[in-house]
């Protein structure tokens, strides 16, 4: 019928751009630069790669030194990134305190990282967002929280804590919010342990100014990426399900472990979306 017909998606096959096997292989998330090539994080490497997929090829372009995993990256000024890093491994589990932001200036000949600020009172950081020219919001999985942070100064404060955003008591690792993306004034975020994903919104300081509102539930929903109306590419259970802000859902593809996922940014691959994979 037209009704059904209307919420129906056609599902497009994945194709592997790119296989990590040279440091990390636990895909974790990814930005889109300007360019068109892709900066990929590792969950088990403290290091930054940048993959090009015209030419299916990859190399290492940061190393985080005094941490072993990446996580969220998001853009922040034309063509410099904030990225979070800190120390987590599947023998020694995660080290609280030791999660920060570092910032990559790929506008230059050769990309220069520095770190923003090491953040002491930090659980578990795993999602990253621009909220504007010089503030990112940081999901902080173990505390159940939202941080904003200054890249300029390194000022940071907790913006917004909620029941919501905690991990339950049977997660395996210390997450609650995992992805976490601002739009529009909107703070869209998933809690992969308890199977939500949910918006809120705020003002222009990150700060909640409404209640939370859960959108949709779907077992472990990790990153995504977000439309200006608030259409959702969510990366949940190896499946890339595209969800309407009123929580309408389809599948439109499988890609096994998927993390996090983005759209190109060129002419010839703005309606491609690129997912990362902890399978590398
Ligand atoms: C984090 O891991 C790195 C690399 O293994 C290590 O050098 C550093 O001491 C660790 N930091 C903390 C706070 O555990
Ligand atoms: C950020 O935006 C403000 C106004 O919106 C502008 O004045 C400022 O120059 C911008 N800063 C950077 C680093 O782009």
């Amino acid at each position: 019928t037209l009704a059904l017909a209307a919420v129906i998606e056609r599902q497009s096959t994945s194709t592997t751009v790119y296989k990590f096997s040279g440091g990390g292989t636990q895909a974790e998330n990814l930005a889109v630069r300007p360019n068109g090539q892709l900066l990929v994080t590792f969950m088990d490497t403290n290091q930054l790669w940048s993959l090009d997929p015209a030419s299916k090829s990859a190399n290492k372009i940061v190393t985080f030194s005094g941490t072993s995993s990446t996580a969220g990256i998001t853009e922040v000024t034309p063509d410099v990134y904030a990225v979070i890093a800190g120390n987590y491994s599947f023998q020694g589990g995660n080290k609280a305190g030791s999660w920060g932001i570092w910032k990559v200036d790929m506008t230059g000949s050769s990309p220069k990282a520095s770190v923003v600020k090491i953040i002491p009172e930090s659980g578990m950081f795993n999602g990253l967002t621009t909220l504007d020219n010089d503030t990112v919001l940081i999901g902080d999985g173990a505390k159940g929280a939202v941080y904003r942070l200054s890249m300029s100064t390194g000022a940071y404060s907790i913006v917004i804590q909620d029941a919501s955003m905690t991990p339950p008591a049977s997660a395996p690792v210390p997450i609650g919010i995992d992805g976490v993306r601002y739009r529009n004034g909107y703070v869209y975020f998933t809690n992969i342990f308890k199977n939500t994903f949910s918006k809120v919104q705020v003002d222009s300081n990150g700060k909640a100014t409404g209640t939370i509102t859960q959108i949709w539930t779907n077992s472990t929903p990790d990153d995504f990426t977000i439309t200006s109306d608030g259409t959702a590419y969510v990366a949940s259970s190896g499946t890339i399900f595209k969800v309407t802000s009123d929580g309408k859902a389809a599948k439109i593809a499988s890609v096994a472990s998927a993390t996090s996922c983005a759209f190109g940014r060129t002419e010839k691959d703005k309606n491609m979306l690129y997912v990362t994979s902890s399978s590398g």
